[in-house]
C-alpha cells in the first residue's frame, strides 16, 4: 500500500479535522502529517497534538503579507511531506502562490450546496434565502472564493428549519462524512478532472 501523505489547515475548533483523525488517519496509506493555522490558540491544533501530528500557525501579523505567510506555510507543509492539503474551517484565502505549490491539491468543505450561498456564514445566508434544502459540498481549491470544482455534495432537507445551530448539527455530521468519503477517493487516485471540461470532476468506480 503506498503512503498518501496529507496536510489538514483549520483556523478554529477542528470538529472535521477530527473527524478526519478519526476515520482516515493511519489508514488505507493515509496519514495526516501536518495540521496548520493561521491562529495560534486554534483548538484544532490542540487536537492534532493530541494524536502526535506536527503542528505549526502561521499568523498573518508574523510575516509581510500574505504572500510571503503563504509560502512560509507551503513550505513547511512540503517540508512535512504533504501531497495534499485539506481546508477544514481554514478562514483565510489562500494566494496563487500558495496554490501554485500545491496544483489540483488544496481541498475545501463548504457548508452549503455550491454554487449557492459560498463565503462566510453561509447555513445564515441559506436561512435567510429561505431554501428548504441545505448541503455541504467538498470542493478543488483555486483563486476564488469557494468556486473550484466541485468534488462530493450532499443534500438534507429541512423544510422547517429556523435555527442556524439545528441546521449546523446536521450540516456538521454530513461534513464528517464526506470530507473523509474525499479523501479516501483521492488517496487512492479515484478523482480527477475530465480532460475534456476543466470544471467537471470524474469520480472512477
Ligand atoms: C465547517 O462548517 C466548514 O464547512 C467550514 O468551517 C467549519 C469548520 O468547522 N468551512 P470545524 O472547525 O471543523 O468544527
Amino acid at each position: 500500500m503506498s503512503r498518501f501523505p496529507i496536510a489538514v489547515l483549520a483556523s478554529g475548533t477542528g470538529s472535521n479535522l477530527q473527524a478526519i483523525l478519526d476515520t482516515v488517519h493511519g489508514r488505507d496509506g493515509i496519514e495526516v502529517v501536518a495540521v496548520g493555522s493561521n491562529n495560534a490558540d486554534a483548538p484544532a491544533l490542540e487536537r492534532a497534538r493530541a494524536r502526535g501530528v506536527a503542528t505549526a500557525a502561521f499568523p498573518l501579523a508574523d510575516h509581510p503579507d500574505r504572500a510571503a505567510r503563504d509560502l512560509a506555510l507551503a513550505d513547511w507543509l512540503q517540508a512535512q511531506g504533504a501531497r495534499l492539503v485539506v481546508l477544514a474551517g481554514y478562514m483565510q484565502l489562500l494566494t496563487p502562490q500558495f496554490l501554485n505549490r500545491f496544483p489540483l491539491a488544496v481541498v475545501n468543505v463548504h457548508p452549503a450546496l455550491l454554487p449557492a450561498f459560498p463565503g462566510l456564514r453561509a447555513v445564515e445566508q441559506a436561512l435567510a434565502h429561505g431554501v428548504r434544502v441545505f448541503g455541504v459540498t467538498v470542493h478543488f481549491v483555486d483563486e476564488g472564493v469557494d468556486t473550484g470544482p466541485i468534488i462530493l455534495q450532499r443534500a438534507v432537507e429541512l423544510p422547517r428549519a429556523r435555527d442556524a445551530a439545528e441546521v449546523l448539527a446536521h450540516i456538521h455530521a454530513i461534513e464528517h462524512e464526506l470530507l473523509p468519503e474525499a479523501i479516501r477517493l483521492i488517496a487512492r487516485g479515484a478523482v480527477r478532472i475530465d480532460p475534456d471540461d476543466p470544471r467537471r470532476v470524474v469520480l472512477d468506480p
